[in-house]
């Protein structure tokens, strides 16, 4: 079968080295990759938010699979329009419809999807340009710090916490009014704040029948200590040592079972990955938000555990027969640092050339914002690389990427030096 990963981060390296390793892949393409995935994979350089470019490639390359790997597509609704083509048809896709997308397209959807089916999360209204008194009122009736989110996507930027009342105030009129972020903050939801410690639980859904993958901790601040500024993710450690059985029950319980049943009792049309980032507080989990894809820096350490052939648990899932598939999961300690460009996350350098690649013993390196540019690897993102390493223990496992992470050199290269400070 020939494979088509959409998509350009260490995530869709991680899909296509993954599916490399299956017997029943013949072509493998990634759209538009990058340096790593264009070692095992073939590259192609197409315009991803043009679907007419998407669908002549589909045909031409004889794809039978197709994994979506980032959000926008599928809120563009890149699924429904292949559903619409007689020519595609018999295309098995990984990723929801715009109905089941809305989930993470819309934080006003999604918090209402969750007080309907009774999912615990943290409490909400929701408001626009009208309503924005009504919104100040309301500020005034909550206690600090104040969480105000975007309510479409706004690449993980779209959420603010604030400690002080007139700052809530000020940032909330900006959002609705001044199009803080643009057309995404035309709703704003405002949230209830949650204190705990935050996982990402991973499913597998097929449309009837859902499988639990191993869940993950992503490091999201720029600085040791989780200090500064919110990033796309700087490192990723998987299993989650404060998710014992018991836990990853409750969570099974109360929100993954419920989400399951919700997508089908509203006819949510939905065959994919569903991320769930949870916050843990005092022993119980609360929902902070869906995403419909997987993670990035998670999938770098959830799918390198999972044993199973995962090309055949793709069509699996596509062709609604995941009932008939038993997880294998390895218990080994996973950890993955993530090298980024000088100046990340705000505006950052571009086109340093990559040396020390070729260390790679103890580690896999992924990569993510990197491209071939004649005969070197440049860089070409924030986030450039993710040395992911295995171990008996996370000290360990962490030890092996820090070692190989080291010899790979760029300009401006920055890495957190802290992972695991916490475990
Ligand atoms: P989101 O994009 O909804 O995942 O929010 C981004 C980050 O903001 C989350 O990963 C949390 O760290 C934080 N956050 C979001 N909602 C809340 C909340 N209700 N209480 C506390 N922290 C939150
Ligand atoms: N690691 C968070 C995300 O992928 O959105």
């Amino acid at each position: 079968m020939n494979v088509l990963i959409i998509g350009s981060g260490a995530r869709e390296h991680v899909f296509c080295w993954k599916i490399k390793q299956s017997s029943g892949c013949d072509s493998l393409y990634v759209a538009p990759g990058n340096a790593g995935t264009n070692k095992i994979a073939t590259n192609l350089d197409i315009n991803i938010s043009n679907f007419q470019e998407i669908k002549k490639i589909l045909i031409i390359k004889e794809i039978g699979l197709l994994i979506i790997g980032p959000e926008i597509p599928l809120i563009n609704g890149l699924v429904d329009f292949i559903k619409q083509q007689p020519e595609l048809k018999e295309i098995l896709v990984i990723g929801p419809s715009i109905s089941g997308a809305m989930l993470e397209g819309s934080k006003d959807f999604s918090k209402d999807f969750m007080f309907k089916h009774k999912i615990p999360t943290a409490s909400y209204k929701t408001f626009n340009a009208n309503t924005l008194d009504d919104g100040i009122d309301y500020l005034e009736t909550i206690p600090p710090p104040y969480v105000l989110k975007a309510d479409g996507p706004a690449a993980g930027k779209g959420v603010l916490i604030l400690e002080n009342l007139p700052q809530a105030k000020e940032e909330l009129s900006n959002m609705l009014i001044h199009n803080k972020f643009g057309d995404s903050g035309n709703k704003v939801v405002v949230e209830g704040f949650l204190k705990g410690i935050e996982l990402s639980c991973f499913v597998l859904f097929d449309g009837k029948s859902y499988i639990t993958l191993p869940s993950a901790k992503d490091y999201k601040r720029i600085g040791e200590g989780d200090t500064g500024l919110n990033t796309g993710g700087m490192g990723s450690i998987s299993p989650v040592p404060f998710a014992d059985r018991e836990f990853l029950k409750k969570i099974d319980a109360k929100i993954i079972k419920p989400t399951i049943k919700g997508i089908i009792k509203d006819k949510l049309d939905y065959v994919g990955f569903i991320f769930i980032g949870i916050i843990k507080v005092e022993n119980e989990p609360f929902v902070i938000e869906y995403n419909v894809r997987m993670g990035d820096p998670e999938t770098q350490v959830v799918l390198p555990r999972i044993k199973n052939d995962f090309l055949e648990l793709m069509v699996k899932t596509a062709n609604g027969k995941l009932n008939s598939v038993k997880l294998e999961i390895e218990k080994m300690a996973y950890a993955n640092v993530v090298a980024v460009s000088n100046g990340y996350p705000e505006q950052y350098e571009k086109g340093k050339i990559i040396s020390g690649l070729e260390i790679e013993n103890d580690s896999i390196i992924f990569h993510a914002g990197t491209k071939n540019e004649s005969e070197n690897i440049i860089t070409n993102g924030g986030r450039v690389l993710s040395v992911v390493s295995r171990a008996d223990s996370f000290d360990l496992a962490l030890k092996k990427s820090y070692q190989n992470i080291k010899p790979i050199k760029f300009e401006g290269k920055h890495y957190r030096k802290d992972l695991g400070f916490d475990l």
